[in-house]
């Protein structure tokens, strides 16, 4: 049985959410293996529509074991309240596990993450506010605490206090910002111990265990490739790495256990928060696209920029995950527009190049080269067979193929869970 990475291949929001929900149906283990609450996965299935930000997708399917991978930085706040309203809606939690290395954002990663984008000023990111920037440095740096820190309160009050003083020194030295309390971090922190205490564990070993036993394991990412601390748009990007290769790295596995990797692509490109977006549409046909996709974002709520499919990211981002499939997702959200467009090449300076370049001031300057696609009537979101699609929607989930040079495995016409058509096997 397989280990699949589900891979956001865009600027995140892909329905990465969806798509794990979809697989993990009949798989025995979810692992979350980046990022924090900046995610925002939405699942609509049988039991509802939930909006996930920390706990793995495959929690609303019973039986399936979900990690917090050590990759992940983790609120416990809003972990807690994410738990809550999960039991509260019935869902089993007895299965989630929380790794003991995973980074914990503490008050003020988060209180530093809105003085360092206010400090920004005119070049702000656009971040989330969740203190992942701030928290992920501290991993790096080597200031984290960590979830298994908050099990032995002497360490974690040791840790915290020499942590704290630095980060307060931070706050009102360069920031002029107020000094955080100690003891009140303290409390609260031993409060969300207390609670998170029977979650927390290794669980590299679990891992391993399910692999060998031969069960199917999902790694779900969080964000998209385009946001990669490497490979995104630096510095306007998110802070751990969604590619397929710290799927390994942030589960805890060898990359060679890793059996499919599947780039859930968006049928056209949108974007939250600031920086370079070659296709984008600051137009009525952006406005139609963000009014039919009601493409606002799950964690701010912030509107997201839309543009056409931009195949020149799409193969670079096929190139460094190495997607070995595609899943295409919102094909419906296009149904009847008015004219659909990809972008083959970008115009740099009055020469065509194909290649997504490393710096955003020129992507800045880069202008699409689009190509024009007949467009389709629909409604689409019944269809459960490609082949039953209209044939423009055919021809152009074709053209993305081609262009990509990676088949489709999974075409996504609607929110819910059964709103799928399966291509081809996925492994
Ligand atoms: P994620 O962050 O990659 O999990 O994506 P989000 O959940 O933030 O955003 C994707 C949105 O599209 C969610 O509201 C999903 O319910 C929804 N969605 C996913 N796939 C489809 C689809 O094929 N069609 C439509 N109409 N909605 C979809
Ligand atoms: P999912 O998993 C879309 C964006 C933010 C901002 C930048 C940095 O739902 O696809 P951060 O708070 O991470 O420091 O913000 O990254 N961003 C996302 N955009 N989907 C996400 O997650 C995102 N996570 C972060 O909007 O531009
Ligand atoms: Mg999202």
């Amino acid at each position: 049985m397989p280990v699949i990475a589900v891979i956001g291949a865009q600027w995140g929001d892909e329905g990465k959410g969806k798509v794990v929900d979809m697989l993990a149906a009949r798989a025995d283990m979810v692992v979350r293996f980046s990022g924090g609450d900046n995610a925002g996965h939405t699942v609509v299935n049988p039991l509802g529509k939930f909006a996930l930000t920390l706990v793995p997708s495959g929690i609303l399917s019973p039986g399936t074991v979900c990690v917090m991978g050590n990759g992940m930085a983790i609120y416990p706040a809003m972990l807690l309240e994410e738990m809550d309203v999960l039991s509260g809606r019935g869902i089993d939690l007895s299965g989630l596990r929380i790794s003991d290395r995973a980074n914990i954002i503490m008050p003020y990663h988060r209180t530093l993450d809105r003085l360092e984008e206010k400090a920004r000023g005119g070049e702000a990111i656009g971040t989330t506010g969740r203190g992942i920037g701030p928290a992920f440095a501290d991993k790096a740096a080597r200031l984290g605490i960590r979830a298994g820190d908050l099990l032995t309160p002497e360490n974690f009050r040791e840790r915290l206090v020499q942590v704290l003083e630095y980060k307060n020194a931070i706050i009102t030295k360069v920031f002029g910002g107020d000094a955080l309390s100690l003891d009140e971090i303290y409390r609260e922190y031993l409060g969300f111990a207390k609670r998170l205490r029977p979650y927390i564990c290794e669980t590299t070993r679990l891992v391993a265990e399910a692999i060998d036993a031969g069960q199917e394991v999902l790694l779900e990412g969080a964000q998209g490739t385009l946001l990669d601390p490497d490979f995104g748009t630096y510095p306007f990007g998110t802070s751990s790495s969604p590619l397929a290769g710290a799927g390994a790295a942030g589960a805890g596995l060898g990359p060679l256990r890793i059996n499919a990797v599947v780039g859930i692509f968006k049928s056209y490109c949108s974007r939250v928060g600031a920086g370079p977006f070659p296709t984008e549409l600051d137009d009525e046909m952006g406005r139609l696209i963000r009014e039919r996709g009601a493409e606002f974002g799950t964690v701010t709520g912030r509107a997201r920029r839309c543009g056409w499919f931009d195949s020149v990211a799409a193969r670079f981002s096929n190139r460094v995950n190495g997607f070995s499939s595609i899943a295409l997702t919102r094909l419906d959200i296009l149904d009847g527009m008015p004219s659909l467009r990809i972008c083959t090449g970008y115009e740099l300076d009055g020469k065509r190049i194909d290649e997504f370049p490393a710096g955003v001031h020129t992507l800045d300057r880069c202008r699409p080269i689009l190509e024009e696609l007949p467009a389709w009537q629909g409604p689409i979101s019944g269809v459960r067979d490609r082949d039953d699609l209209p044939a423009e929607a055919r021809r152009y989930v074709d053209r993305i193929e081609e262009l990509i040079d990676t088949p489709v495995s999974i075409i996504s016409v609607g929110a819910a869970r059964e709103q799928t058509i399966i291509c081809r096997s996925i492994v």
